[in-house]
């Protein structure tokens, strides 16, 4: 029986993997990792074991018994490869030799041009959905979870971080003395180790058991910096100051996510500032979240990402999503609970306007998907599907909606509680929809009757019955847009006063072209020229694009050379093809830029250009 995940060829009833083992060399020049990987799997394994992978050599599979012979006998362009043990011989132990390729989806090797300090070569790892498959053989669903250790060899002076603790860091010189090795300087040794005495060897032990898709690892010249007590960012020297003011109220953010879900369980919330090319604002890789350096500006306007991904240490990395048709349990509830934060952080006003905000690209992605369409449902069947292909705001938002309409129906002294149990009763265990609702109809059944679970869940587009959003923050902007259309600009000492999501929303909800001279009135008038709010930036840069303003096309092209978010990435590269005046920039903007942007990144571009026949 395999299992019942669509998107992974593991077959759990042959066992599961519960501690992996990792030796892993960093070979620059190559683009290769070489890795050693030894698994422990949670029984003895009577004959055959499925693994993913996707674009990974296999070098040899020993187990204790000796070589086991293995075949690649399965491919698929969206789940990869199968890697068919062909009998372990009950046996629960073996190890596997392998190497990455340069084309790793998971994975991104940058010239040092595309770093912030221009000297030192960069690498990191980026694997949900479908991505640890091409870094090291496994069970590719996160419905499996495993703890564990690694010895990262990387070139000296870079170091190694990872989603785990850093137990040691040391010389190669060193390590190969302590083993007793006759000359370390011997350039000739057979064993190839000699490429160890110009490199550290970082080691890291991972005690909390995660999903194979927060394994995480990363290579750069990095610094450090604490935060708080059980916190630190980590960055280029070059950019690590500034990080740390932006990040300074991390500890404050720990312990109100504390309060709505108990204590946190990962030791350490690390953070690391990545180089510009990361395709995602954060991703929640336990004990080292990875963040985009687009969040730098300078006013702590973004570090609701923070927030976010501080969040998904218990919703997601707790309780973990059975297989990819769930993830809006993973999103949805995460949005919930940064709204939340935010609510005490800031106030109630603040967190309903960007509530608002996030709701207009929802219906914006809906739209973009079909307002009928699976993708607008939580919940369908995925099978087949790439989830990079449908990833968009509609789990997120959809599913933070349905969750406040729970909360709603019972109110906060009830449905506080049953966050808690609810984080409790799953804590390092993956659940799936089904499971969801059949804990909300037993720990929460008024939710169950007042709420229509199954519209919600499993139906398309968005429910009538959602609950508003509502802020006075918003009729300031709603004024602002109906002045604009009879004529009047916004006054500059009223928009002085104006938090950047109201700029933001104003621009989004102004009509779908604007005359070119108000471009350049707006443009002044919000300083988006020299703004690092590359949220504001897009917002205006999109619709003058639609509107025909020229010189949008130089602003256009700054983002597109020097940011990899693909939250910027997409919607500019769809506001050129959209409009015909600029379609042919798309193309010429993507040959010369699109170099630099991550392999995710480029798999939605492409899409783009290609569905515009570009
Ligand atoms: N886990 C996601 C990022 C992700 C999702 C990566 C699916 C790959 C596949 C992360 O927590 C996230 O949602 N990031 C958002 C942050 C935002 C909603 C505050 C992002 O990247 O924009
Ligand atoms: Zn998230």
């Amino acid at each position: 029986m395999p299992s019942n995940d669509p998107h992974s060829f593991a077959d759990l009833e042959q066992g599961r993997i519960e501690h992996i083992e990792f030796t892993f060399d960093i070979d620059f020049d190559a683009r290769s990792i070489r890795g050693i990987a030894v698994y422990t799997i949670d029984r003895p394994v009577e004959g055959s074991f499925f693994l993913d992978l996707r674009d990974l050599k296999i070098a040899g599979v020993h187990s204790p018994a000796g070589e086991v012979d293995w075949t690649i006998d399965k491919e698929d362009a969206v789940l990869g490869q199968r890697l068919h043990l062909e009998n372990l011989d009950a046996q629960s132990e073996f190890a596997i030799y392998f190497e990455t390729t340069p084309d790793a989806s998971a994975l991104q090797w940058l010239t040092p041009e595309l770093t912030a300090g221009g000297t030192h070569p960069y690498l990191f790892s980026q694997c949900q959905a479908l991505h640890a498959r091409s870094v090291f053989p496994c069970q590719d669903t996160p419905s499996v979870r495993f703890t564990y250790t690694a010895d990262v060899i990387v070139p000296a002076p870079l170091t190694a971080v990872m989603s785990a603790e850093r137990v040691d860091v040391c010389d190669g010189k060193e390590l190969i003395a302590s083993q007793g090795e006759s000359n370390p300087t011997d350039a000739a040794s057979p064993d190839g180790r000699s490429a160890m005495t110009d490199s550290t060897v970082c080691v890291f032990d991972m005690p909390q058991a995660i999903p194979s898709y927060l394994f995480a690892l990363a290579v750069g010249n990095l610094a450090a910096k604490d935060l708080g007590p059980r916190s630190r960012i980590y960055a280029e020297p070059e950019v690590v100051d500034e990080a740390a003011h932006e990040f300074a109220e991390t500890e404050r953010m720990i312990a109100e996510a504390e309060g709505l879900f108990g204590p946190y369980e990962w030791d350490r919330f690390d953070m690391l500032l990545m180089p510009p090319s990361f395709p995602y604002g954060g991703m929640e890789n336990p004990r080292l979240t990875f963040l985009t350096p687009t969040l730098i500006v300078g006013d702590r306007s973004m570090v609701n990402v923070v927030v976010h991904e501080l969040a998904h240490s218990w919703t997601g990395n707790l309780v973990t999503n059975a297989t990819w048709e769930d993830f809006w349990l993973n999103e949805g509830w995460t949005v919930y609970a940064e709204r939340r934060i935010l609510e005490i952080l800031d106030d109630k006003n603040y967190a309903q306007m960007k509530g608002a905000l996030r709701r207009k690209s929802m219906f914006e992605d809906m739209k973009l998907f079909g307002m009928d369409s699976d993708p607008t449902r939580l919940n369908y069947s995925q099978k087949g599907i790439d989830p990079d292909e449908v990833f968009s705001t509609i789990p997120y938002e959809k599913g933070a909606a349905f969750i406040i309409s729970l909360e709603e129906a019972v109110g906060r002294e009830v449905f506080d509680p049953f966050i808690k149990k609810y984080i409790e009763t799953f804590r390092f265990q993956s659940l799936d929809t089904r499971g969801f609702i059949d804990f909300v109809k037993k720990e929460l059944p008024a939710a169950a009757d007042a709420v229509d679970i199954d519209q919600w869940l499993f139906e398309p587009g968005f429910p009538q019955s959602a609950p508003a959003l509502e802020s006075t923050l918003l009729d300031a902007v709603d004024a602002a847009v109906s002045a604009f259309t009879e004529g009047t600009l916004p006054a500059a000492d009223a928009v002085g006063q104006w938090k950047p999501e109201q700029i933001e929303l104003f621009l989004k909800n102004l009509p779908s072209r604007i005359g070119i001279d108000d471009c350049a009135a707006l443009e002044e008038l919000f300083g988006l020229k020299t703004s690092r709010n590359n949220n504001l930036v897009v917002a205006f840069l999109s619709k003058a694009l639609a509107s025909g303003y020229e010189d949008a096309l130089d602003s256009a092209e700054r983002i597109l050379s020097t940011v990899g978010r693909m939250l910027y990435l997409k919607p500019l590269y769809r506001a050129l093809v959209e409009a015909e005046w600029c379609k042919h920039k798309a193309r010429d903007f993507y040959d010369r830029h699109g170099a630099s942007y991550h392999p995710i990144a480029k798999g939605g571009i492409e899409r783009i250009l290609k569905e515009a026949g570009l």
